[in-house]
């Protein structure tokens, strides 16, 4: 049987990060993946993570199962801190999902038992693995105009022109701050006109919040999803821990789901609960119980938020840098917009050729469609790859 099966197609950002181990040059710079470096270059532990691990160990008397949503606990401090009572508490089913991709892939498998003739509806562009993952499940998906090449910003006219064709059935998904690849958001008023678009096509919204707190803080970044929760009768959810509490490798995420009529949440409780089954029984719980300890204890919480308020700050740092040295070098306002991007992530404008010349002359890795992760640099490294980018060309 196995001789039967054919290469799958490499994602772009692993086929990038093995590419990235391999090269024997001292001084590589690595801004593909997003996972966030210190000025050092490591993923640190956050403090908060360290102090609530050793509390665990020391308090925890069991490994047994937890339920089959994750534990309650974690479900309600996530819900709290995404939506911060938006909506009604008897609207909202969730489950803890083994990462934001699996609060995704969870959410598309809703989708297909619910309306298997959906659309789905991604950003141009996206993260690949949107599209791979509803490709898999044999949905259907559409784009949106979302990036304008020409200002590096958000084409909100043709974002909503476009959404104004999904119908009653369809799902649109959202990037809740941060987008990713681009690093360009919608404006507050620009949120509100996308939120009546939606709500006037009667789709269906799901949130991918991945990168709350790495923004513009984590009641700023979570702005866009509570208008969407409280203003939209159907909202999906899919958020992530990996990188707001650092545990990208203990697979942390939610998958929320707000019904219309508070009298359809036990349905869509049972239907969550009952995919988590399906596809891998009881959601990883370490790092949920790590971020229910955080979320709950008010020391912890302050130490946590500290240094991930820190953490954002260090990326505006760097991209305020970034963009003044290229105006230097260019003696040009073009790269300006990098600092007004938020997030990890800022799409540069390179051409794939441009791309692959400064990796191959610079060592710098970049994602083919010039995503760079814009806490792979520090202070040192801003001006390398700046110097880089004018000697290609960008
Ligand atoms: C990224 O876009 O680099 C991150 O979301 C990590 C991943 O899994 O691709």
């Amino acid at each position: 049987m196995l001789d039967r099966l054919k290469p799958q197609p490499a994602d772009k950002i692993l086929a990038l990060m093995q590419q990235f181990r391999e090269d024997p040059r001292e001084g590589k710079i690595d801004l593909g993946v997003g996972v966030y470096k210190d000025a050092s270059g490591v993923t640190p532990v956050m403090r908060a993570v360290k102090s609530a691990e050793q509390k665990l160990w020391q308090s925890e008397t069991t490994k047994t199962y937890t339920g089959i949503a994750g534990d309650p606990a974690y479900n309600q401090a996530m819900r709290k801190l995404i939506l911060a009572g938006s909506v009604a508490d008897d609207r909202i089913a969730s489950v803890a999902t083994p990462g934001g991709t699996g609060a995704i892939r969870q959410a598309l498998e809703l989708v297909k038992r619910a309306s298997p003739e959906a659309t789905i509806w991604l950003s141009a562009p996206t993260w690949p693995n949107h599209p791979a993952i509803a490709g898999f499940l044999g949905l259907a998906t559409a784009e949106y105009r979302y990036f304008d090449p020409a200002t590096c910003g958000v084409d909100i006219e043709g974002m909503l022109e476009d959404l104004a064709r999904a119908k009653p059935g369809d799902l649109v998904l959202l990037h809740g701050c941060c987008h990713n690849p681009t690093g360009a958001n919608p404006t507050q008023t620009e949120w509100q006109r996308i939120v009546e678009t939606v709500g006037a096509s009667g789709a269906t919204v799901l949130v991918d919040l991945a990168y709350q707190g790495f923004g513009d803080g984590l009641d700023a970044d979570a702005y866009a999803t509570r208008l969407i929760a409280r203003s939209l009768p159907e909202v999906l959810i899919a958020a992530s821990c990996s990188k707001n509490f650092g545990i990208y490798r203990e697979r942390t995420g939610i998958l929320i789901a707000i019904s219309a009529e508070a009298g359809e949440t036990a349905v869509t409780q049972q239907n969550l609960a009952s995919l988590n089954r399906l596809n891998f029984s009881f959601p990883p719980d370490h790092g949920a119980r790590l971020v229910t300890m955080i979320l709950e204890d008010e020391a912890l919480r302050d130490s946590w938020m500290e240094e991930l308020e820190a953490t954002r700050e260090g990326m505006l740092a760097l991209r305020t840098q970034l963009a003044d040295e290229l105006r230097r070098l260019t003696n040009s306002d073009r790269f300006d917009f990098i600092a007004r991007h938020r997030g990890m992530f800022s799409r540069l404008g390179a051409t794939p050729e441009q791309v692959a010349e400064i990796r191959e002359k610079f060592g710098i890795y970049i994602v083919g469609d010039s995503r760079i992760n814009i806490a792979g640099l520090n202070a040192q490294t801003v001006p390398l790859l700046a110097k880089a980018m004018v000697a290609v060309g960008v």
